[in-house]
């Protein structure tokens, strides 16, 4: 993990939300993007602290994207399932299942319910075998890796749970300082900084000292992304962001998710029920139906789709969750 820019964060007196803006598009002439900037909401006084931290993961999965050879455009690379296949027992939920994540890539894994779409995030972080197929990670494949080597996987590709999965018995700000403390190179004034700048960029200002228990399903959600961003990762697969939060909340982690992806070159994976959703963040999506992946493409492929089970799928969507 690269050192955090002590010295630059006190004497450099440029806004960092401008560097954020544009710290990946050196030598490009910057074009604003429709989402904003990462840190334009946050509070001033946090947000050059903020700004540097963003900055230093956009320099990092820059780094990260490069480290991984001709993959750019390649199907198969960061992240891919590769004719994979799980049962439990006699029951078969997923049939030589095929997709893939480039590096910087959002993909959209939609589905009915108990299609397996949680079951397909959990074989990514690892937690979960496939009986057969493979399974690659920031480029690796992680079938048959032990349980230590899994957990440096782990480290560049985070997951947000759908309940969260906080620490129950702290407070939420040490919940979002967890991983800036285990990396041991931030000052206290720097950590509680990161974290109320973390904590206002998904919408959930204020909320430090406060317990998991005080929360909504939905500001527990935010306060996960807020601890997956502190632990600087390259990869992020969310499931189920906007179920059980309010128009304003899924708006905003909506715009969130965009704004990763645009300034921190974040890869993600979401998993949603909500096409509208999808049709925002998706650069392609993975459709699962009885075990299959019926359909992977981009968003506008979906759209053309002739296969009656997506349309039915696309009508019911447009019932369900009108705009
Ligand atoms: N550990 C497990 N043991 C046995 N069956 C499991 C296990 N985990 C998941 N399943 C089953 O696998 C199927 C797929 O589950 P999964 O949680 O992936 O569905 P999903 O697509 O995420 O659905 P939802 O949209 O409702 O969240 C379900 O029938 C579920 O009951
Ligand atoms: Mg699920």
């Amino acid at each position: 993990m690269a050192e955090f820019d002590d010295e630059s964060s006190v004497s450099e007196k440029k806004d960092k939300r401008d560097v954020v803006e544009t710290s990946s598009q050196e030598g490009s002439e910057h074009v604003p993007d429709s989402a904003g900037s990462l840190t334009e909401d946050v509070s001033p006084e946090v947000a050059e602290a903020v700004g540097d931290f963003m900055e230093q993961a956009a320099q990092q999965n820059e780094a990260a994207a490069e480290e991984i050879p001709d993959v750019r455009n390649k199907p198969g690379s960061y992240i891919s399932f590769e004719h994979v296949y799980k049962a439990f027992g006699e029951f078969v939920v997923l049939e030589d299942v095929n997709f893939c994540v480039n590096p910087g890539e959002t993909l959209c894994i939609l589905g009915r319910s108990g299609v397996g779409k949680s079951v397909s995030l959990q074989m990514l972080m690892g937690f979960l075998k496939p009986d057969q197929g493979t399974i690659r990670v920031a480029g690796e494949n992680i079938c048959g890796l032990g349980e230590k080597e899994l957990q440096r996987i782990r480290q560049k590709v985070t997951m947000v749970f759908q309940n969260g999965a906080l620490f129950d018995s702290v407070t939420v700000g040490e919940n979002v300082a967890f991983p800036l403390r285990e990396r041991k190179d931030l000052a206290e004034d720097q950590i509680q900084q990161v974290v109320k700048g973390l904590l206002e960029m998904v919408g959930v200002a204020g909320m430090e000292d406060l317990l998991p228990s005080d929360l909504s399903t939905g500001m527990k959600r935010s306060v996960a992304i807020a601890r997956a961003l502190a632990s600087q990762p390259e990869a992020v697969l969310y499931d189920e962001p906007t179920t059980m939060v309010d128009p304003m909340m899924a708006h905003l982690l909506g715009n969130l998710i965009e704004r990763l992806k645009q300034q921190l070159h974040l890869t993600s994976i979401v998993v949603t029920h909500d096409m509208q959703f999808a049709k925002k963040l998706a650069d392609r999506v993975v459709f699962l139906h009885q075990g299959q992946a019926r359909f992977f493409g981009t968003v506008e492929e979906l759209e053309r789709t002739t296969d009656p089970v997506l349309q039915e799928f696309l009508a019911l969507d447009e019932l369900v969750l009108p705009v």
